[in-house]
């Protein structure tokens, strides 16, 4: 018996940093394990991708009905697609806002809605929802990415508590900055990436950065059918960014 003993779990944005972490350890503890991405050609040999743009809804349920041809059942949804957004609350046009919010908040909300009907016959049904740290903490020029990390806090205390009698658990991580290729090319982007790094590893108490790892082993802590009492929790992986004040 594995702790996941053959439950099928989806991984949105699975192809990459933390949902390719995710997908991997799922899979090592016994999951079947399907990634759903716009771009699935990083999905290593042997795991079932699906070419899954989660803001059009037609993939989306295509995406999901593919998954149940494969699996014939679907115990867990890890929402974690997700896209960022820099600058003030002027910096971004509207056009960028509705882009921006389509992936991270209503991507969710349509994967979940066509995982529903699955979900609820599962006997294991857990949805985790990668949020982050930008969610409970102010940060400077992140304000449409943390408007859409907001959303998606509310949003999983708010399907936690629609789906609680139906036995479908909903929680969510709030990272801190991790290591993953989203990273790499913001520093790229940088003037100065090597002094970008730094201020960002200053931020976190520890710091470093947040390893793809250490966010994976906590989706899958709140995934696992061995947390059966956890719902409506939102789970700091954040090296002590939202909690901890240390003398300068
Ligand atoms: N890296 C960080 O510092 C950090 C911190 C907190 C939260 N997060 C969140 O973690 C999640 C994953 O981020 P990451 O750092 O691993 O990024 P990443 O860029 O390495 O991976 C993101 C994946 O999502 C996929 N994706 C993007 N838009 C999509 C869409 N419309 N439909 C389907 N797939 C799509 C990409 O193809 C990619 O495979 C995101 O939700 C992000 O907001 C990241």
């Amino acid at each position: 018996m594995t702790e996941f003993d053959g439950a099928v779990a989806i991984v949105t944005g699975g192809a990459s940093g933390i949902g390719a972490a995710t997908a991997a350890l799922l899979a090592d503890r016994g999951a079947r394990v399907a990634v759903l991405d716009r771009d699935i050609s990083a999905v290593p040999a042997g795991r079932f991708g699906v070419v899954c743009d989660v803001t059009d809804r037609a993939q989306v349920d295509a995406a999901i009905e593919a998954v149940i041809a494969e699996f014939g059942e679907l115990d867990i949804v890890i929402n974690n697609a997700g896209i960022g957004a820099a600058g003030n609350v002027a910096a971004n046009d509207d056009d960028e806002w509705r882009r921006v919010l389509d992936v991270n908040v209503i991507g969710m909300a349509r994967v979940t809605r066509a995982a529903l009907p699955h979900l609820r016959a599962s006997k294991v049904a857990a949805v985790v929802n990668t949020c982050s740290v930008v969610a409970t903490i102010g940060v400077p020029d992140r304000a449409l990415y943390a408007a859409s990390k907001g959303a998606v806090a509310a949003l999983t205390l708010a399907m936690a508590a629609d789906h609680v009698r139906e036995g479908i658990r909903v929680n969510a991580v709030t990272p801190g900055t991790a290591d993953t290729p989203w990273v790499g090319r913001l520093l790229d982007a940088a003037d100065d990436p090597d002094a970008a790094e730094a201020a960002l590893k200053a931020r976190q108490p520890m710091g470093r950065l947040v390893s793809a790892h250490e966010v994976a082993h906590a989706i899958a802590y709140l995934a696992s059918p061995l947390s059966s009492s956890t719902t409506g929790t939102l789970l700091a992986v954040d090296g002590g960014m939202a909690g901890l004040r240390l003398p300068a």
